[in-house]
């Protein structure tokens, strides 16, 4: 191949804000391929809020050093290959990095199963870190019960809107907090949701006490900060809160704020559980079944937000930590 490689590395470390000149863009040969590797032609890339996480050597899951490809799960075709049963054109997903082509052994990679449904899918609704993450979250963890009240942060963004919608299939009432009337539309008029709070406008914990006076049930909390502990404050009795992450927190990982408002899990005789997605392998096969039966019934929806080019990863990074994404952000290798 005499295509060139593209890649998207860490050239310094954010101190808050992960602005464009953390980032560098390389253009290289691509390098030979070894016994066991296959080549990659990557098509679209997940933008996940964890990615900030890595950015600074401390995050929770995985950390990025200077000069590594920016960590991005992908999906894409392959197009050389050294492997038998890895034929050139099938598609497949896994890390494939911030990059236009990647290089690496099959074994860090899984075929995809090919449908009418669009290859994004594999990162959004199908994805681990999206609809699988609100999958387990929901099902296995928050467990919520017909008629509970269910509140759920970040909730037009990839996981809160797949886990809004697994809790309204429960039989739970649900109530999303997002940022601005956009997310809030889309959350009552698109996904069903039974109410919205828009927590840029809104006060989140006045809103809580008058939609959900006798307390809420489950909280499956992404963001952290003010508004878990304004839901705190609104606690039903044995009421759980899930963290499935803190978004409003990733910025600044050294200085974590806990939340003010704790001792409401005694008083309300509370749980607090954090989980991730990997947490329970053997749940992943199963969510994903169950969300590809859902999607091909049109039962389940998921928006996506597009940037177009490998290059635009930076700025895609920066437009999610604005709240700028509705549903699933992506960007479009080719
Ligand atoms: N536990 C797991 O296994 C697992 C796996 C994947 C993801 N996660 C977690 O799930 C959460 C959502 O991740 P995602 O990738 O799906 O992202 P996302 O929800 O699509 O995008 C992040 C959203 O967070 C909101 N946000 C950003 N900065 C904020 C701030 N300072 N304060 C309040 N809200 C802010 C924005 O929405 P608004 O406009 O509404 O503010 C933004 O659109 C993250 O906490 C992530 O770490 C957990």
């Amino acid at each position: 191949m005499n295509q060139k490689n593209q890649r998207v590395v860490l050239s310094s470390r954010p101190e808050e804000e992960a602005t464009s000149e953390c980032f560098s863009i390389l253009e290289e040969e691509l390098p030979d391929l070894k016994p066991g590797e296959i080549r990659v032609a990557n098509q679209y890339l997940s933008v996940d809020a964890a990615i900030r996480t890595m950015l600074r050597g401390e995050g929770f899951h995985m950390q990025m050093n200077i000069g590594d490809t920016i960590f991005a799960g992908g999906v894409g075709r392959i197009v050389e290959s050294e492997v038998d049963g890895w034929e050139v054109g099938r598609a497949v997903r896994g890390p494939l990095g911030a990059q236009s082509y990647a290089t690496l052994p099959s074994e860090h990679l899984e075929l995809v199963e090919e449908s009418n449904l669009p290859l994004s899918v594999n990162l959004g609704v199908l994805g681990g870190s999206t609809g699988v993450t609100a999958w387990i979250g929901v099902k296995r963890v928050a467990r919520p019960k017909p008629g509970d009240i269910f509140v759920v942060s970040a909730a037009a963004g990839a996981v809160g809107s797949v886990a809004g919608q697994i809790a309204k299939k429960e039989g739970a009432i649900v109530i999303g907090i997002a940022g601005g009337e956009r997310k809030t539309n889309h959350l009552l008029q698109d996904l069903g949701f039974d109410h919205a709070i828009d927590y840029k406008s809104q006060n989140v914990r006045a809103c809580l006490s008058s939609l959900a006076p006798q307390g809420v049930n489950v909280f499956f909390d992404n963001v952290g900060g003010e508004i878990l502990d304004a839901v705190l404050d609104n606690l039903a009795l044995r009421s759980r809160v899930i963290i499935c992450g803190a978004v409003s927190q990733y910025n600044n990982m050294d200085d974590v704020r806990g939340p003010s408002s704790y001792l409401k899990l005694a008083e309300r005789q509370s749980v607090m559980e954090g989980f991730a997605y990997f947490h329970y392998p053997e749940s992943i096969e199963t969510a994903e079944q169950e969300l590809r039966a859902w999607l091909l019934e049109g039962s389940i929806k998921l928006a996506e937000e597009i940037l177009d080019g490998v290059e635009k990863f930076p700025e895609a990074l920066g437009f999610m930590f604005s709240g700028g994404n509705l549903g699933k952000l992506l960007v479009k290798v080719r």
